[in-house]
């Protein structure tokens, strides 16, 4: 596959061609996704829960992140790559923001950044991109925020609420962002933002109106827990197939049925038959 670029995920939006965006955090992971054909990869701090072990995105840290990207950036090459910058990288100072931007891509060899937030956080973006830096935006449920906003749930749903949303995509495009991420906003809102805006939007939990979709790697393989977002389709019980390999192992080293033969090196006898084995 060619490298993907921001004219050819303009080109998709404009043809109708929807985009495929998987998160990946490891080389092998980021080396299944290419394969599979997804068009862009994103190093989500969604890293921190299905990864780390953390219960939400919050604690991760810069280093965290540059260290993902780093593998996932040596694992694929053809994909569009997005790291997304963790809480409190972008929010301090503009300064800061564009600083640990810039890391994201001399660092990890990221091809942009993704950023939560939109009108508040336009200026940001556009001193990211002002800096040369793509900028992906990210807005309806916005994680690294949930507390403000009331938990994990559906954005956008009544007027005020629609009408911010709305504002917040057209900052951003306005801003310079060359996509943005909707999450969880309803579908009807979803398909407006996608007919208003010229940059593609892609879609978590947002219906198929969007111009992409993306959902988390351990979700899609069913490798995360058994809770399950509405909107998450998954496609293997993941964590069930690799327990029972891994059970299976352990069963075989119990009953010394592996390794077998095939598995291990033989010796000249002659050399065994000199070892002084006192
Ligand atoms: O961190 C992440 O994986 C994300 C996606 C769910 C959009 O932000």
């Amino acid at each position: 596959m060619r490298k993907v670029t921001i004219p050819h995920l303009m080109e998709m939006k404009a043809s109708g061609r929807p985009i495929s965006m998987i998160t990946a955090y490891s080389s092998w992971q980021a080396a299944m996704v290419q394969e599979a054909g997804a068009e862009v990869i994103l190093v989500g701090d969604s890293l921190g829960m299905v990864e780390k072990g953390f219960a939400s995105t919050v604690p991760v840290t810069m280093d965290t992140m540059i260290d993902a990207c780093a593998a996932v950036s040596r694992g694929a090459s053809s994909p569009f790559l997005v790291g997304d910058m963790p809480f409190m990288s972008y929010e301090v100072d503009r300064a800061q923001a564009v600083a640990n931007a810039g890391r994201f891509i001399k660092e990890a060899g990221m091809d942009g950044v993704k950023l939560e937030g939109g009108v508040e956080r336009a200026d940001t973006v556009k001193a990211i991109v002002d800096a040369g830096i793509a900028v992906v935006g990210h807005i309806g449920l916005t994680p690294q925020s949930a507390t403000l906003l009331g938990g994990f749930r559906v954005q956008g749903k009544d007027l005020a609420g629609a009408e911010k949303l709305l504002a917040d995509g057209r900052a951003l495009q306005d801003a310079g962002a060359c996509s943005i991420v909707l999450e969880c906003v309803p579908a009807p809102l979803a398909e407006i933002l996608t007919e208003e805006l010229s940059i593609p939007t892609v879609g978590i939990g947002a219906g198929k109106g969007c111009d992409g979709q993306v959902l988390v790697f351990h979700d899609i393989l069913g490798l995360y827990g058994d809770f399950r977002p509405k909107f998450v389709k998954r496609y293997l019980d993941g964590g069930k197939v690799l327990t029972e390999a891994l059970a299976s192992y352990v069963s075989d080293v119990r009953e010394r049925s592996f390794p077998e033969e095939g598995h291990s090196f033989d010796m000249d006898p002659s050399v065994i038959k000199e070892l002084d084995r006192r």
